[in-house]
């Protein structure tokens, strides 16, 4: 991978269970990138909400996210909210339920958005959530679109969240991923949604590795 100059911005989106997170990991693990997590800056907002029980009192939130700090360690795998190491948190049910009712809201992900675009300017980054290759990183030098079928990825959240002892059912992560889908590809503000220049990988039936290998080869070629 050559690149002078500038730095590289890939971009993926797509929903929740698509493996995009697991897969732009892996892709910045290869190519030695910045790997930013979006969803989990929304996740945090969200602890940030619940700590302070202002998850109804919007314009209360919007200020204290004005002034909270947010900051990745380990390229992504730690997310600290004021310091405080929340990676754990951000994956609750709770926070599941919540995220995309506070990620709706516009002065948000306004606060989120221009974050997120600093991180992009400090460096070559894999980026990947709702809105990156549509809001965030528009001129992103790749763009990808991640997608599989709701049962897909029910299943894969149903193993990942076995194997934390999480105690659910298959159904009940079903009708969770369906509800998050609903509400982020509906609304009004940065709707999940395909750039027009995205590349489309449907990941139904096909491996982590697949994924990874078809990305490395997209960024390759073209590059
Ligand atoms: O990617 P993840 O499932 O962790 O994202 C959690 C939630 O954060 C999404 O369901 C969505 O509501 C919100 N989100 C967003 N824009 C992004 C990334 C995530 O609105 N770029």
């Amino acid at each position: 991978m050559k690149q002078i100059g500038n730095y590289l911005t890939i971009a993926i989106d797509g929903p929740a269970g698509s493996g995009k997170s697991t897969v732009a990991r892996l892709v910045a693990e290869k190519l030695g990138l910045l790997y930013l997590d979006s969803g989990a800056m929304y996740r945090a907002v969200t602890v940030l909400a619940i700590q302070n029980e202002v998850e109804t009192n919007i314009p209360k939130l919007i200020e204290l996210v004005k002034t909270c700090h947010i900051e990745f360690k380990d390229n992504g795998k730690k997310i600290l909210l004021n310091s405080d190491d929340v990676s754990v948190q951000i994956r609750t049910p709770e926070v599941n339920n919540l995220v995309a009712d506070i990620a709706k809201v516009p002065e948000i992900r306004h606060e989120i958005v221009r974050h997120q675009r600093k991180i992009g300017e400090e460096g070559s980054i894999i980026a990947e959530g709702r809105d990156l290759t549509t809001i965030v990183f528009p001129c992103a030098d790749f763009k990808f679109y991640l997608d599989a079928s709701v049962k897909e990825r029910a299943k894969r959240r149903f193993a990942e969240l076995q194997t934390q002892n999480v105690d659910t059912t298959l159904e009940s992560v079903e009708a969770e991923i369906r509800a998050r889908d609903e509400k982020d590809m509906s609304r009004e503000h940065s709707p999940l949604q395909a750039a027009k220049d995205a590349i489309h990988i449907d990941t139904t039936g096909k491996t982590i590795d697949e994924v990874v290998d078809l990305i490395v080869a997209k960024i390759g070629s073209r590059h």
